[in-house]
């Protein structure tokens, strides 16, 4: 069994539509850690020794949050900003993170067909998030296909549910090494996989 570590950092939880219903499908899985970050962080003071210990004690690596701004939230750039530090994550003495599993959960305001070369948003998701691909690359790990949630503002609340209950499915079949590598490298998003 592989554990699943989730990075989640949503600045205005109370206020979530999905993330808090993705998050609490999966709070209570064996073998999955959920890490709140604004909730641990409110003051953006990261316990990075405790961060990076984290890291060293799951198998994949998964950051959740809304998109904001094309991007992620301010805490979770801090949180990349200090915590994968060099000669930890990077560097030539800094292997740690070889060999783990990475990816991103994600939703957004806008609907699929917008995230595309001709859509309002001109680029992919899997475009917007080179920066976190390339990161994982630099620390050795293997950025998989993301997980998205599009269409905050219209979707109803059955899709919520269903998405919910898709990513409980996919963390748990990640979490049991039940999906091959090629499998996973052969869709956009994660949740294209019929599982
Ligand atoms: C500061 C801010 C920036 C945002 N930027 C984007 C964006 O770049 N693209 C997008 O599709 N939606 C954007 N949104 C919409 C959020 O992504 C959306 O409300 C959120 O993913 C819904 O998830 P939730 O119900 O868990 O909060 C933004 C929202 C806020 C508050």
């Amino acid at each position: 069994m592989k554990k699943i570590l989730i990075l989640f950092a949503h600045p205005a939880l109370h206020k979530s539509k999905i993330n808090n219903i993705l998050i609490k499908s999966v709070l209570h899985e064996p073998g999955i850690t959920v890490n709140n970050l604004y909730e641990k962080y409110p003051d953006f003071y990261i316990d990075i020794i405790a961060e990076q210990q984290l890291l060293l004690e799951h198998d994949i690596i998964v950051w959740q949050h809304p998109f904001y701004w094309y991007s992620g939230p301010a805490l979770l750039k801090e949180w990349f900003d200090l915590v994968l530090q060099h000669g930890f994550a990077y560097g030539e003495k800094g292997r740690r993170l070889e060999g783990k599993k990475a990816m991103s959960v994600i939703t957004t305001g806008g609907r699929r067909e917008i995230y595309s070369a001709r859509g309002r948003n001109h680029f992919t998701m899997n475009e917007f998030l080179v920066p976190y691909r390339q990161s994982a690359n630099l620390c050795r790990m293997e950025y998989l296909p993301p997980f998205v949630v599009h269409g905050a503002h219209t979707i109803l609340p059955e899709e919520i549910v269903n998405a919910a209950s898709g990513y409980k499915r996919l963390m748990q079949t990640l979490r049991d090494g039940l999906i091959d590598d090629t499998v996973l490298h052969s869709v956009e998003y994660l949740n294209d996989i019929k599982l």
